[in-house]
C-alpha cells in the first residue's frame, strides 16, 4: 500500500476504523454532499461500502482514494485521490474535506500530491476532474493545481459537469513537499 506525505498532511489507505468518523466528516454532512453524488447525506451502510471499495481498488491498482490526516494532530479531514471513473478506463481525482476544515488550502495540498503519485509512481497518462458547474470551490482546486477546463461534458455520473484534466507530458512537479512510500 502507498502513502503519501505533504508538508501538513498524511495520505494513507482506509481503514475499517475509519468509518465512524468518515461518516461524520462526510457522507453524513449535508454541507458537505451538496456536490457530490446524490446531493445529500447517505446512510452509513453506503460509507462502508465505498470504504471497502477504496481499500479493494488500492489493492487492484495500486492507487486509490486516501484517508487525508492531519500530520500535526493525526485528525481526520477527509478523503482525496484517484479512481477509476465509471468505464474502467480513465481515472479522475476526487476530494472532500470535512466543512471544519475548508479554505486552508488543504484540498489542494492533497490534491497536487496525488496527481504526482499518480504521474510518477502510477504512470498514468492523464488525470481528469469532474464537478458540478455551481461548485466553484472544487473548480478552484482544479486551477490551482494546475489542471486544464476541457469544457463540460454528460459522460461521467449521468450529469452535466465540468470536466478538467491535466497530462503526464504537461505536467511539471513543483518544489512543494513530497514523499510516497510503499507500506505493509
Ligand atoms: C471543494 C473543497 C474540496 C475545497 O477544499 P479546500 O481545502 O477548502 O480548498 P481551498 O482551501 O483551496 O479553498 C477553496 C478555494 O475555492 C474558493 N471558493 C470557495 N467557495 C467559493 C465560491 N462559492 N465561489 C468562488 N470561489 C470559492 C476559495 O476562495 C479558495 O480559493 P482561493 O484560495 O483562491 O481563495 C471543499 O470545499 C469540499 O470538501 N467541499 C465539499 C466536497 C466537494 O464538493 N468535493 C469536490 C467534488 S467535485
Amino acid at each position: 500500500m502507498r502513502e503519501i506525505e505533504t508538508e501538513r498532511l498524511r495520505l494513507r489507505g482506509f481503514q475499517p476504523g475509519d468509518l465512524e468518523t468518515y461518516q461524520a466528516t462526510i457522507y453524513g454532512d449535508a454541507d458537505v454532499m451538496r456536490y457530490l453524488p446524490g446531493g445529500q447525506p447517505r446512510p452509513i451502510e453506503r460509507t462502508r461500502d465505498v470504504l471497502n471499495f477504496f481499500i479493494e481498488h488500492e489493492q487492484q491498482h495500486g492507487f486509490t482514494v486516501w484517508a487525508v490526516v492531519d500530520k500535526a494532530t493525526g485528525a481526520f479531514l477527509g478523503h482525496c485521490g484517484l479512481v477509476y471513473l465509471n468505464n474502467d478506463v480513465e481515472v479522475e481525482i476526487a476530494y472532500a474535506f470535512g466543512k471544519a476544515y475548508w479554505g486552508q488550502g488543504f484540498a489542494p495540498e492533497a490534491a497536487r500530491a496525488c496527481l504526482r503519485c499518480g504521474f510518477e509512481a502510477a504512470g498514468l497518462p492523464y488525470i481528469l476532474a469532474v464537478a458540478f458547474p455551481a461548485n466553484l470551490a472544487s473548480q478552484r482546486v482544479m486551477q490551482k493545481i494546475g489542471m486544464q477546463y476541457q469544457g463540460t461534458t454528460d459522460r461521467y455520473y449521468n450529469a452535466e459537469l465540468v470536466l478538467y484534466s491535466a497530462s503526464r507530458d504537461a505536467w511539471q512537479p513543483d518544489s512543494s513537499p513530497y514523499k510516497v512510500k510503499d507500506v505493509p
